[in-house]
């Protein structure tokens, strides 16, 4: 038998450098209302085990997971108490600095031992921790800029019914280059026209975004504005307006519209957790739970985010030299050069 030779032309792998690398910035870690004053809870992020716990006063921390004793885990049996988080083992009592204020049995604590802590904020009810490889300050000193539809009375609140979080194989870098890819609207979210990027570019360490785009609806034809903020690699706010016929809106004026949070936080090699908030207008009636068309929006934002980019997502190898066509390679490239300052830290 004879085996034919196809092609004999050979290329090295481009695996990306995401397939390792974290860069620094601030990642979403839950939200605020998940944890009651004196409650604990496990979180794993950037490949350690941390819990986040919620003094008495309200305040929450997040800290290295494991005794700094014996290593039991303090997120399983753990209790808040006095501000300070006991173990369930022996009984040590660790503050937020990460220092042990009291050993049940013994009149000496162990000053040596410190337990790692992060920096935690939390901006409209949602928990956000910095990282950085090597332990550096925050470059930024908020996450992001308040939702000004955070709280307000024609609003759902945001937990629990708004909110989501999934783990899946995935980097922040895909979801904050995502902004910029016209093409993609067509094929994988369905739109029936490419869409039109008006303007973008960064600004300090935000990315903004603006996008119009043509939908065929019963009403005819609709407009659709959508304005995207990145804030470095870990989060994303998306706002979209619609614009019917004979109204005329644009990215600036006002209107109740969806506002969306896209989360991304590294928790293992090549695995993340993507948490989606979204803030929309009550339905005449409503308490907490959406219910018509408000439940119809959420529902499909989680279908364009959950199920038909992560499908791409959760599969993709991230390329550092993609082929881009002409149309789509500057607007790339300017999100990569921007998010080039998140990876600084590595010496290369
Ligand atoms: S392992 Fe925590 S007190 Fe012993
Ligand atoms: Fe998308």
């Amino acid at each position: 038998m004879t085996s034919a030779i196809v092609s004999n032309e050979t290329a090295p792998l481009d695996r990306g450098r995401v397939a390792v690398d974290i860069p620094m910035g601030w990642y979403q870690v839950g939200w605020a209302d998940e944890i009651e004053p004196g409650g604990i809870k496990p979180v794993v992020a950037f490949g350690e085990d941390y819990i986040l716990f919620r003094k008495e006063d309200g305040e929450i921390h997040m800290m290295t997971a494991y005794c700094g004793h014996m290593g039991a885990h303090l997120g399983y049996g753990g209790v808040v108490e006095d501000g300070c988080v006991v173990c369930p083992y022996h009984g040590w009592k660790w503050n937020e600095s990460g220092k042990v204020v009291d050993i049940p049995y013994s009149k000496r604590v162990n000053p040596s031992r410190r337990l790692g802590t992060l920096p935690v904020k939390i901006v409209s009810g949602l928990i956000f921790a910095w990282y950085h490889p090597s332990g550096g300050e925050p470059t930024w000193a908020d996450p992001m800029p308040a939702i000004a539809e955070h709280g307000h009375p024609e609003y759902y609140p945001i937990w629990p019914h708004l909110s989501r979080v999934e783990e899946m194989n995935g980097h922040p870098q895909y979801v904050v280059e995502n902004q910029v890819d016209a093409a993609h609207f067509v094929h994988v979210h369905k739109w029936s026209e490419y869409p039109q990027i008006d303007d973008y570019g960064p600004d300090g360490h935000c990315f903004t975004s603006l996008t119009r785009a043509k939908l065929k609806t019963k009403r005819g034809t609709v407009t659709q504005h959508v304005e995207v903020k990145a804030w470095g690699v870990g989060i994303v706010i998306s706002r979209h307006r619609f614009e019917f016929p004979g109204e005329e809106t644009s990215h600036e004026k006002g209107g109740l519209g969806e506002v969306t949070t896209i989360c991304t936080t590294p928790t293992s090699p090549g695995r993340a957790e993507l948490r989606m908030t979204a803030w929309i207008p009550r339905e005449e009636g409503d308490e907490d739970v959406p219910s018509g068309r408000a439940a119809a929006m959420l529902r499909a934002s989680h279908r364009e985010v959950y199920e038909r980019d992560w499908q791409i997502w959760d599969h993709l190898r991230y390329s550092d030299k993609p082929a881009y066509a002409r149309e789509e390679a500057r607007a790339f490239a300017e999100v990569r050069q921007w998010t080039e300052q998140y990876y600084d830290w590595q010496e290369r």
